[in-house]
């Protein structure tokens, strides 16, 4: 069967709220979503600290290719596909590291750090004709891009330039790369695991989905919270002892784009049940600073979830910067990185790397609820019945408008406009042929919400 593009829009109904899940389970999908969501759009490669001198190398994916970003002589980044030309094998191997050339394994053929092959054994005996090295080098990524630290690839010409593909997502990125000068850096290793699900299931949830914690993550709410005989500050002191949705003022979900964001609005630096007491310590040493340079709504934005489509998702606060790199219909492999303001003090670097693992690792207490009920929905997806009953995608719809004090498409943060974006957004790459017809949908989708 061949899935047509009017097929394609028949799953998705953002002006009823409907999606059909077979969305998150189809193979033939995941094949379009290959070519015409992973192959067009920015995604995230690394942070440029983890490649700070020239010869540095970082090995990551974009969407099921490996790619292996590498810093070059004169500083700028180059990103290539890591694979031989001769016979496909990977040449960069290690997770990440310096060197000086690329040698393949298989046979030899060994690259340069700009992806030029510069040396192929027994050269002169195995090629008589004669083999223009030239022709064989490997296969660079079309663009590569930095945003404050962080560094981005895409395979697409034609794609928009990424300031404008990222739209207003970056006011809300900026909450975690500009609070301080100096920017950000990677703090310890990359953890990575594998979870059994589709990589939209994760996705929306970072864009759009607030209302999962009230009742998911009640265990960890009930062991972190606070208790009736004050013994309320297991962590360290100073965090709030309420969850934030308890005391909260005000509360917004951003989404456009595909891009979504969602935060409630606190009165202190420190509104954060999860952290050690230093990381809470220090976001109250640094409230001035990140006031100064970000206004007061982000300076105080620390608990907040976002997604920039497709795939990079990160959680203010917390530290968690993490890639959802598809492993075919049914299946993630998550990238986690800590991600910290460089000007802090060692001590509390090493407390955010805690306080994020402990959250947000392999084994966190807040990811394993999160990962339990998406491995639970790609079960019941397997199901013939399950796979065509629509869900309901309707929270929120309707009641979308701006704001003055943020930018950007809003609604109450217990709504499900971010989501109803994403697979509008997913919608439109998958049927469109050209960016001008995806950008003329959206706006149009855009204008439509707030009028
Ligand atoms: S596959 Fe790389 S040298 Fe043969
Ligand atoms: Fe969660």
């Amino acid at each position: 069967m061949e899935i047509s593009s009017k097929d394609i829009e028949g799953m998705v109904d953002v002006h009823t709220g409907r999606i059909h899940p077979a969305i998150y389970a189809n193979a033939e999908l995941y094949e379009l979503e290959l070519e015409r969501i992973f192959g067009r759009t920015w995604l995230f490669l690394c942070h440029v600290s983890q490649i700070p001198k020239g010869g540095d190398f970082f090995n990551t994916y974009m969407a099921e290719d490996p790619i292996v970003v590498v810093r070059q002589k004169d500083g700028s980044i180059k990103a290539f596909l890591n694979q031989c030309r001769h016979r496909s094998m990977r040449v960069s191997h290690a997770d990440s590291g310096n060197t000086k050339a690329f040698t393949c394994p298989y046979h030899g053929w060994s690259y340069g750090v700009d992806g030029a092959l510069v040396n192929v054994p027994l050269e002169p005996k195995a090629y008589p004709q004669g083999l223009c090295k030239e022709k064989w080098g490997l296969r660079e990524v079309t663009r590569v891009r930095e945003y404050k630290g962080l560094i981005f690839g895409n395979w697409d010409p034609e794609a928009p330039e990424l300031e404008e593909y990222m739209g207003d997502i970056a006011w809300y990125l900026d909450g975690v790369l500009d609070r301080r000068e100096g920017g950000t850096e990677i703090i310890g290793g990359v953890q990575k695991w594998t979870i059994d699900c589709n990589w939209k299931l994760p996705a929306e949830q970072f864009a759009s989905d607030q209302y999962h914690a009230l009742f998911s993550h009640v265990s960890a709410v009930q062991v972190l919270g606070a208790k009736p005989d004050g013994d309320d500050r297991h962590l360290g002191s100073g965090q709030t002892a309420r969850p934030v949705w308890e005391t909260a003022k005000d509360a917004v979900q951003y989404g456009e784009r595909g891009h979504g964001s969602g935060f409630f609005f606190t009165e202190r630096p420190d509104a954060n049940v999860w952290v050690d007491g230093e990381v809470s310590q220090y976001f109250r040493d640094t409230v001035d600073e990140a006031r100064e340079r970000l206004g007061e709504v982000r300076a105080l934005r620390l608990a907040g979830h976002n997604n920039m489509f497709p795939t990079m998702s990160w959680l203010n606060g917390t530290a968690t910067l993490r890639v959802w790199h598809p492993r075919g219909p049914n299946q993630v492999e998550v990238w986690n990185f800590c991600i910290a303001d460089k000007a802090a003090p060692e001590q509390v670097k090493e407390a955010f790397e805690r306080s994020e693992t402990r959250a947000f690792g392999p084994a966190g207490f807040l990811e394993q609820d999160d990962s339990e009920n998406w491995t639970e929905i790609q079960k019941v997806l397997r199901g013939k019945f399950a796979r065509s009953t629509k869900l309901c995608l309707e929270m929120g719809l309707g009641n979308e408008r701006m704001r003055d004090d943020m930018p950007g498409v809003t609604n109450y943060i217990f709504s499900e406009t971010a989501a109803r974006g994403l697979y509008k957004h997913w919608v439109d790459l998958l049927v469109c042929d050209t960016w001008a017809e995806v950008h003329e949908r959206s706006r149009s989708y855009e204008l439509e919400l707030v009028k």
